[in-house]
């Protein structure tokens, strides 16, 4: 079976990125010069993904507009002949349909927003991308796709031993090339008492059944309603597996990843890499 359908999850505060989050969604930060939730849906479209389902919040509408037609910003391009910058802000726009929004109306927590798509996915297995985990490389929901035969499964990547305190870690079951059975999901335990370094990374595919868990509103850590309490509870049930993505993750919900990632994308690019590695190496 084919996944069609993607939600986004970009309700939350970003409280780690304020004063900027304030009025402008985390989403919606730029990597060199385009925006967190572009690579996403670029990602997910890159798998397949038909359907885009963006669960938002107040003061999230740039994100509607980002991937709207700009009536003036499109004229004046095409008044200048700048044909390349008019086939830059037109190549983002989908068919009329695929993009849905749906207003989560109080950040309750990923398990919340997620659960707020219930409607719009109905009965059918769905991808839930974390835009603020950016994959670099081969784009992960591609591969997760590809390896895909059925029930749940998290991408995952291996963590230092002393940074599992900071990710949800996988008790892992039989593994097979780049996939590990999900035996059980232990959230932000402590080193001596991580049950592996195998952490999980905003990439998912999930069964609607995990929406029935999602809906009994059970808060866990936080006081927020978790994505991975529910998927916790779907072990036994459902086939669970993780996946082990190629590309490499930046955590650009944290001031560190987001400039990590800036720089890491200006190196590969042609157009920055000479410029900012001689700037990289005086200032070092
Ligand atoms: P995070 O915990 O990283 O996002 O949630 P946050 O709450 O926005 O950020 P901080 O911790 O306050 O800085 C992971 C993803 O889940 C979404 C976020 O938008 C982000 O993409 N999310 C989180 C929601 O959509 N709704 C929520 O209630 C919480």
């Amino acid at each position: 079976m084919k996944i069609r359908k993607a939600i986004f999850p970009v309700g939350g505060l970003g409280t780690r990125f304020l004063p900027v989050t304030k009025a402008l969604p985390k989403e919606m930060l730029p990597i060199v010069d385009k925006p967190l939730i572009q690579y996403a849906v670029e990602e997910a479209a890159d798998a397949g993904i038909e359907e885009f389902i963006f669960v938002t919040g107040r003061n999230k509408s740039a994100i509607e507009d980002h991937f709207d037609h700009s009536a003036e910003l499109e004229n004046s391009l095409n008044a200048k002949g700048n044909q390349g910058s008019l086939q830059l802000v037109q190549k983002m726009i989908k068919p009329p349909g695929s993009f849905v929004y749906i207003r989560q109306q109080e950040p309750a927590g990923l398990g919340h927003a997620v659960w707020c798509a219930r409607n719009i996915v109905s009965d059918e297995p769905v991808a839930v991308l974390l835009a603020d985990d950016l994959v670099l490389g081969k784009p992960a929901l591609k591969e997760m796709c590809e390896a895909w035969k059925g029930g749940n499964m998290i991408a995952t990547m291996k963590v230092n031993a002393t940074q599992t305190s900071s990710y949800g870690i996988v008790t892992p079951g039989e593994t097979k090339g780049n996939l590990v059975e999900v035996k059980n999901l232990v959230e932000k335990p402590k080193p001596e008492e991580a049950p592996s370094t195998i952490a999980i990374v905003g990439r998912y595919i999930i069964q609607p059944s995990v929406f029935d868990t999602l809906s009994k509103q059970r808060k866990g850590a936080g006081g927020e309603i978790q994505l991975t309490d529910a998927l916790s509870e779907e072990i036994g049930k459902t086939p669970f597996f993780g996946f082990e993505f190629s590309g490499k993750r930046f955590d650009c919900g944290s001031k560190l990843g987001f400039l990590q990632a800036n720089l890491a994308l200006a190196l590969e690019r042609d157009d920055l890499r000479e410029n900012i590695k001689t700037w990289l190496k005086e200032t070092i």
